[in-house]
């Protein structure tokens, strides 16, 4: 597999994240949004850039399980913050509130017709996890489906629906969006040492497209 991967390095990586997002938006495509609180601000730009997302079919890399409208919903997050400020296409929401086993499925179902996905944006967890695919979980091997269920092994402590790796590395474009002095490590070992199922982040490497990490100063100190 392709092991490069472009770092960048931002004063605002939302920024620069959220350029990236609405470039995409305006070519149309699948675009992949995740979890997790550092890309909020990544949307906000993204959607004050580009008004027009009708020509994108969005979908997410991982959701908590929990109703859309609780407060730790990965959908929830990415409505306020861009949905409900763009004209909109398609919306692939992964319906947490229907638990691990039926929402991974729904989902898998729903993806069954795609070939393949153009963006992918993830962040990484201070444990190195990127979407829920923890360390050193079974999930980590699972080649047969593109959606499982999963526990999750940091907060919160509710159960996860997750992309599994092969539709990630299958994507033409991963960006990582990673922010903060508490995922200095986190992002040294994803980006700069070897792969291991240790730190997922190193395992996903886009086969045929890009891979980009961007971010900020005090998450970049040990690159
Ligand atoms: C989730 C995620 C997860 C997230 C990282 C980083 O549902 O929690 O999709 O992979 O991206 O945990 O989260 P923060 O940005 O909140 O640190």
């Amino acid at each position: 597999m392709a092991r490069h991967i472009e770092i960048v390095v931002a004063e605002h990586p939302a920024q620069v994240v959220g350029e990236r997002l609405a470039a995409a938006a305006r070519l149309g495509g699948h675009i992949v949004l995740t979890g997790g609180s550092t890309p909020r601000l990544a949307y906000e730009h993204a959607a004050e850039l580009e008004p027009d997302w009708s020509a994108t079919e969005l979908w997410w890399s991982d959701e908590r399980c929990v109703p859309p409208d609780d407060e730790r919903s990965n959908y929830g997050m990415a409505k306020t913050a861009l949905l409900d400020r763009v004209t909109l296409g398609k919306v692939h929401r992964i319906r947490g509130e229907l638990g691990r086993d039926e929402g991974a499925e729904l989902y898998e179902e729903e993806l069954r017709s795609l070939d393949r996905l153009d963006l992918v944006l993830l962040g990484l967890g201070r444990d190195g996890h990127i979407a829920s695919l923890f360390p050193n979980q079974p999930t980590l091997d699972v080649t047969d489906r593109r959606v499982v269920g999963a526990e999750a092994k940091l907060e919160p402590f509710v159960d996860r629906i997750t992309l599994t790796l092969p539709p990630l590395h299958g994507a033409s474009e991963v960006i990582f969006l990673v922010t903060g002095a508490d995922k200095a490590d986190a992002a040294k070992r994803a980006f700069a040492d070897d792969p291991s199922r240790e730190t997922p982040g190193s395992l996903v490497r886009s086969i045929r497209g890009t891979t980009t990490a961007v971010l900020d100063a005090a998450a970049a100190a040990k690159l």
